[in-house]
């Protein structure tokens, strides 16, 4: 195990303090989406949550080194059914703010999907991604992006080349930055006067409720609580005018941020949303302490679940090689033993390994012998998936769903 690119966290990347509680520790995990090209000694790194007792702040310990997860990176975001109609959302969500026309800019804009459909409204957009084979595909579907972290450097050379932008978006992107700071003041450099930052992040109260313990992996820095954004905000001159909650991702929020000093009122969705986490006490160590035992108790079940399948002479295999999917098979300890192989429609992830697991990942079409069981890696996508996978289903085929508690889907069960 060599750890030498991981840097330990010591103070709050949103308040500053140095007062955590330890939540949970999953030992060292290989990176979510590493996929092997053949089983192999791994590099594994510690895996450990804890919250900031000031803001609330849900952090890793470990923060691994960008350049080693995002250069050439192997996520794809997804062109599926549920996550097209879920940019379409977000773009109209979006212009109900922002000026026809205005300059839209978009940080870890990956292989430039969102952007297009930005693009179809009638916007200038600009896509800023460091890994540079998904920016070299964006721009062959005509979405110019430039291969770079965004910083306020880069938003600054920016707004001198294109002007500012009317919206800054950050897709699922905000929780895997370690310097928050640094690309505040970016956005700031980059916005019009009454120009809107928004940000997509898993919803840490989803993540608690959920108990989506496999989201927790290295890439995701942080798991945000609106009151937290809002706090970080405030810091940096910006301030929270509106939040959604979504489906996507196992729950999200999409958070609409603008200038401190801006025209824009604050959409009374904020201020609920604040006092609905006060409620949940998710301000005490209590809260915490509850979600570990669940994670705890969730992982013994499952694992038992699947062991119990593959020892009664049940085929499974895993549906969706997703980094969710590594996390979960190396926290419960699930192997090539256990589990057959993976499917998932990604051609970079195919013909390759799912980390820390010597499990093989092929695509759907080429699976020769259907399995009696899958285990749902992109429960995610539940719905759209299991309405897919009918004719599976009408064969006797089943889903184990790992979240919130394991639970296997079968025909059987629905028509009870
Ligand atoms: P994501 O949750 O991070 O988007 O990852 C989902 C993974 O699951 C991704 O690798 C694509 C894969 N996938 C399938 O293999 N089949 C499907 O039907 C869907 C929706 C996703
Ligand atoms: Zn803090």
């Amino acid at each position: 195990m060599t750890t030498e690119i991981a840097k330990s966290v010591t103070t709050c990347r949103v308040c500053g303090a140095a007062d955590w509680q330890e939540v949970i520790s999953f030992g060292s995990v290989p990176l979510a989406n590493a996929y092997l090209d053949k089983p192999g000694p791994e590099e594994a790194y510690p895996l450990e949550l804890i919250s900031c007792r000031s803001c609330r702040l849900l952090s890793l310990t470990a923060v691994v080194d960008p350049q080693a997860l995002y250069r050439d990176y192997a996520y794809v975001t997804s062109e599926s059914e549920t996550m097209t109609h879920h940019m379409r959302d977000v773009v109209r969500l979006c212009r109900e703010r922002i000026d026809a026309g205005g300059l839209v800019v978009e940080l870890g804009s990956n292989t430039g999907n969102q952007l297009q459909l930005f693009q179809q409204a009638g916007h200038p957009v600009l896509g800023v991604d460091p890994a540079q084979n998904l920016a070299a595909i964006a721009e062959r579907r005509g979405v110019p992006t430039v291969a770079d972290y965004f910083n306020e450097k880069v938003a600054t050379a920016i707004a001198g080349e294109h002007g500012r932008a009317s919206l800054i978006l950050g897709r699922h992107v905000f929780a895997h930055i370690d310097d928050l700071a640094d690309v505040l003041r970016g956005v700031k450099a980059l916005l019009t006067d009454d120009g809107l930052f928004a940000i997509e992040v898993p919803y840490a109260c989803d993540l608690l409720e959920r108990v989506a313990f496999d989201t927790i992996y290295h890439e995701h820095l942080s798991y945000f609580l609106i009151s937290t954004l809002d706090r970080l905000f405030t810091r940096h001159g910006l301030r929270a005018i509106d939040v959604r909650r979504l489906a996507v991702h196992g729950g999200s929020v999409l958070v609409t941020a603008a200038r401190m000093g801006s025209r824009w009122e604050t959409d009374e969705r904020v201020g609920e949303l604040i006092a609905y986490e006060k409620s949940e006490r998710l301000d005490t160590d209590a809260r915490y302490e509850q979600f570990a035992a669940r994670v705890h108790a969730l992982r013994r079940e499952l694992t038992e679940l699947v062991r119990k399948e593959a020892a009664n002479g049940k085929r499974v295999a895993g549906y969706g090689a997703s980094a969710k999917g590594t996390t979960l098979l190396n926290i419960c300890e699930l192997t090539s033993t256990e589990v057959r192989f993976c499917t998932d429609t990604t051609p970079q992830k195919q013909g390759r390994f799912v980390p820390g697991t010597q499990i093989p990942i092929v695509a759907p079409g080429d699976v020769s012998e259907q399995p009696d069981l899958y285990l749902l890696l992109a429960w995610n996508y539940a719905e759209e998936i299991l309405q897919r996978e009918a004719a599976f289903l009408d064969a006797g085929g089943a889903f184990i769903i790992p979240v919130p508690e394991p639970a296997v889907y079968a025909r059987q069960k629905v028509r009870q």
